[in-house]
């Protein structure tokens, strides 16, 4: 991704406030959260066949043509994208997609909900985080949900249910389906109005135990003022900053609203 000043000023601040290795604290979750999930360095093995993949990604120069359906893009000008491209600078790296692997697994998410796929690397880790559960990503761009759906039938990824529509229509329908929704990740479309909307729209469906994940929290400041707005939200309990992206639970044993930066 490239890195604008307001990124760069927000992550100084970041660096200097946040906690390191769960150390200070007290909440009970969150500190078990810091085990498990976040500073677990425990080796799963699904990761190294993950990682091959991103490696053969790293080396894919498949031409893809790319209608950009949400807030655009800070990293790419042309509407030609090549998937080696997209691999280096458009999707979640491996410390991320192996923290939401942890945290599925932690959390024993069931349900969830990707909006952005993209090239679908990181959707192979909801994946094969769970593979009872159930995967739907949406993407507008019919070129990338199209090499997802490829990539995806060659790692016989058989849980993911793919979506080749606008967020602001098919998050809705998706949902109307749904009894609950135990993990939302929200990974495209960085603007105020859209990601409240999504939030808003899926908190119809959380439970005790429901994550969601906004990421890009420093995109943009309107993009801070959502995080911000949706940490204030009523339901919310426990919000996790890591800076590249923030996390929302809504636990009711959490009697006093907390809210923590961690540093990754
Ligand atoms: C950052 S990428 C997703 C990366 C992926 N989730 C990952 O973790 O690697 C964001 C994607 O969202 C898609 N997108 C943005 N706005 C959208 C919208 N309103 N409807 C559907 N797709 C959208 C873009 O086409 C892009 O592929």
């Amino acid at each position: 991704m490239m890195i604008n000043f307001y990124q760069i000023k927000n992550f100084i601040r970041h660096y200097f406030a946040a906690k390191r290795n769960g150390h200070g604290v007290h909440s009970p979750f969150a500190y078990k959260l810091c085990e498990e999930v976040f500073y677990n360095n425990n080796h799963f093995y699904a990761f190294d066949d993950l990682k091959k993949v991103r490696a053969e990604l790293l080396i894919n120069s498949t031409e893809l043509l790319i209608e950009d359906l949400g807030a655009g893009s800070k990293t790419f000008t042309s509407n030609k994208r090549k998937v080696n491209d997209i691999a280096r600078k458009g999707i979640s790296t491996v410390k991320q997609s192996e923290i939401f692997y942890k945290l599925i697994n932690f959390l024993n998410c069931n349900i969830i909900i990707e909006l952005g796929t993209s090239i679908g690397l990181n959707t192979l880790y909801l994946s094969n985080a769970n593979k009872t559960g159930k995967i739907i990503s949406i993407e507008g761009s019919k070129s990338l949900s199209d090499f997802a759906i490829k990539l995806a039938k060659e790692k016989e990824a058989n849980n993911i249910e793919f979506i080749n529509s606008n967020f602001n229509t098919a998050l809705p329908e998706i949902l109307d389906k749904l009894n609950t929704l135990d993990l939302l990740y929200v990974d495209g479309n960085h603007t105020y109005e859209a990601t409240l909307n999504y939030f808003k729209l899926a908190i119809k469906k959380k439970h005790n135990n429901s994550v969601f994940i906004f990421d890009d929290i420093y995109w943009s400041p309107e993009m801070t003022k959502a995080w911000e707005e949706i940490q204030k939200h009523p339901t919310v309990t426990l919000s996790i900053d890591t800076f590249n992206f923030g996390l929302i639970f809504f636990r009711e044993e959490i009697k006093e609203k907390v809210h923590f930066k961690f540093y990754l």
